[in-house]
């Protein structure tokens, strides 16, 4: 949903699921057509083969299975603190050497300060503000050089 050029030969788009058109809303589309179908915590690909990784990962785990918001963001069911964990390690993995990991958390339902700790590195930067309802945070991290 986020992505300018949807088509982007440079991007490798990932998801778990795959979902045809849906009108989820009189004149609204939602289509999940993945490049790969994958788990983000076990990703298909080599070590230190990609320069960026956006890690998008679903946000809400209070969501009924068949309501919008899930169908357009997923849900968090089972262990999903330890499936973010290792989303995040996966993402390094596949990370070259200072590479860029950008991770996107909206806070409708949990805090980032109840998510970060579940990442084996802090953020380098990235946007707080909470002014005007704002709930969605993109931060920025980088894979050391080793
Ligand atoms: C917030 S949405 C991402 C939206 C996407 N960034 C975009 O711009 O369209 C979260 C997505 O993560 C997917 N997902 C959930 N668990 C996953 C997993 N273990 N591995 C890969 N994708 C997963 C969901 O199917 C959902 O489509």
């Amino acid at each position: 949903m986020f992505w300018f050029d949807k088509h982007n030969p440079d991007v490798e788009f990932c998801d778990i699921r795959v979902m045809d058109k849906t009108e989820y809303y009189p004149g609204r589309y939602i289509e999940i057509n993945p490049d790969t179908v994958c788990d983000f915590t076990e990703l298909p690909f080599d070590d230190n083969s990609f320069h960026l990784v956006v890690f998008d990962p679903p946000h809400l785990e209070y969501a009924g299975d068949t309501s919008i918001m899930a169908l357009k963001y997923g849900n968090l069911r089972g262990n999903w603190r330890s499936m973010l964990s290792s989303g995040f390690d996966e993402c390094m993995r596949v990370l070259k050497p200072n590479g860029v990991l950008i991770f996107k958390w909206s806070e409708i339902q949990f805090p980032l300060s109840e998510i970060l700790p579940l990442f084996s590195q802090k953020p380098l930067f990235g946007n707080r503000c909470r002014k005007r309802g704002n709930k969605t945070h993109w931060l920025c991290f980088m894979k050391d050089e080793v």
